[in-house]
């Protein structure tokens, strides 16, 4: 029998990228390229999602009015399966109404969203979780009550994370102050890589925001860049290697055959990958993605993030929306600014009014 996916060492080095559209040239025959995108990207790397989940509940445990009376902060509990479960909160405008949800993943200790009272305001919801209280960013002992529920998924931590953005979507959609319509994800670094995933995989996502999330994320995996040019400076750049070497939970434990784990993690069999991070971009086409890169945060390789929105560029062409796929390139260190947060709702507030 034909092995579908193949080691990496039988893998043919590629010239270039692996190309995402493949020959397919229209919306249906790209749903179906979509599909083999997503297998050889949970393959190699993300591992995968349970086959069959159960159904979450939220129990809100407690809630008090912010922000002089505008909005309403509630602490919930979502019971995931199996008597198991996660806490999030969630801030939403006081105000009658159905309102566009931010989901956010944050370290811990940086729960405070810098724009909180501007995004009720705004008339925005914000449901935020710590990464740790999902998947513990700990590479001698990621527990995490994901896998007590499911103890047969593969799944990295990131994959993980990704996952808790999906069930907190669960969650608001079944809130009657929350527009469906209008979900957006987003998280900074490691977890602007889970909210590429997340806005990848489910399609309730309507914006995705990645902000300087590099490697395993928006950063290409084959080219490091520093600003503007193609350097392969692992010094700088963030690569395969460093990030399993150091991070060895976050992904499959396959996807590091492809790099040199070996300090400074030079570039390896990168080019052997059947995939590259303009999947991810993708596979939210024909939705909004917005990824933030700053000039001077070139580990997580601003120039690879840049070749990576132009190879995803074909994708958004054949749905007819050129604009959905969207990149900010800032002055500046690594860093989610309030700038940032700006440009995401800018961005979504064109999606959402569907002027681009
Ligand atoms: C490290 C890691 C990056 C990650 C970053 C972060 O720098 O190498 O991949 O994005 O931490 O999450 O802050």
């Amino acid at each position: 029998m034909e092995q579908k996916f193949l080691p990496m060492s039988q893998l043919p080095p590629l010239e270039g990228l692996p190309d995402a559209l493949n020959g397919a040239s229209t919306p249906e025959q790209w749903r179906a390229r979509r599909e083999e995108i997503k297998e050889i990207l949970c393959h190699y790397m993300l591992g995968h999602l349970p086959e069959k989940e159960f159904p979450v509940s939220g129990e809100v445990l407690s809630a008090r009015e912010v922000y002089g009376g505008k909005g309403v902060r509630e602490e919930i509990r979502l019971d995931i399966g199996r008597g198991e479960s996660f806490e999030f909160y969630l801030v939403r405008p006081a105000r009658e109404g159905r309102f566009p949800a931010i989901v956010w993943t944050y370290f811990v200790g940086r729960s405070d969203c810098p724009i909180g009272e501007e995004l009720v305001d705004r008339g925005y919801v914000l449901a935020a979780f710590e990464n740790n209280a999902l998947c513990k960013d700990d590479k001698d002992n990621p527990v995490s009550p994901a896998k007590r529920v499911y103890p047969e998924a593969d799944w990295g931590a990131i994959l993980i994370w990704a996952w808790g953005f999906s069930k907190i979507a669960d969650y608001l959609c079944a809130q009657d102050y929350v527009d469906a319509n209008k979900l957006i994800c987003t998280g900074h670094s490691r977890n602007g890589k889970a909210a590429l995933i997340a806005g990848a995989m489910d399609e309730r996502f309507q914006v995705v925001a990645p902000n300087n999330s590099g490697c395993g994320g928006a950063g290409c995996l084959r080219y490091l860049g520093d600003t503007w040019h193609i350097t392969q400076n692992s010094v700088e750049v963030e690569t395969v290697g460093a990030v399993m070497d150091r991070f060895p939970h976050w992904f499959v434990p396959e996807f590091a055959d492809f790099g040199n784990l070996t300090p400074p993690y030079p570039i390896a069999h990168e080019d052997r990958l059947p995939l590259d991070a303009h999947f991810f971009r993708a596979m939210i086409a024909p939705r909004g993605v917005i990824s933030i890169e700053g000039t001077e945060d070139l580990w997580a390789n601003c120039y690879g993030s840049y070749l990576m929105r132009l190879a995803a560029q074909p994708v958004f062409e054949l749905y007819g929306v050129p604009g959905r796929n969207f990149q900010i390139i800032r002055n500046g260190p690594h860093g989610h600014t309030h700038r940032g947060w700006h440009w995401m709702l800018d961005f979504a507030e064109e999606v959402f009014s569907g002027r681009i």
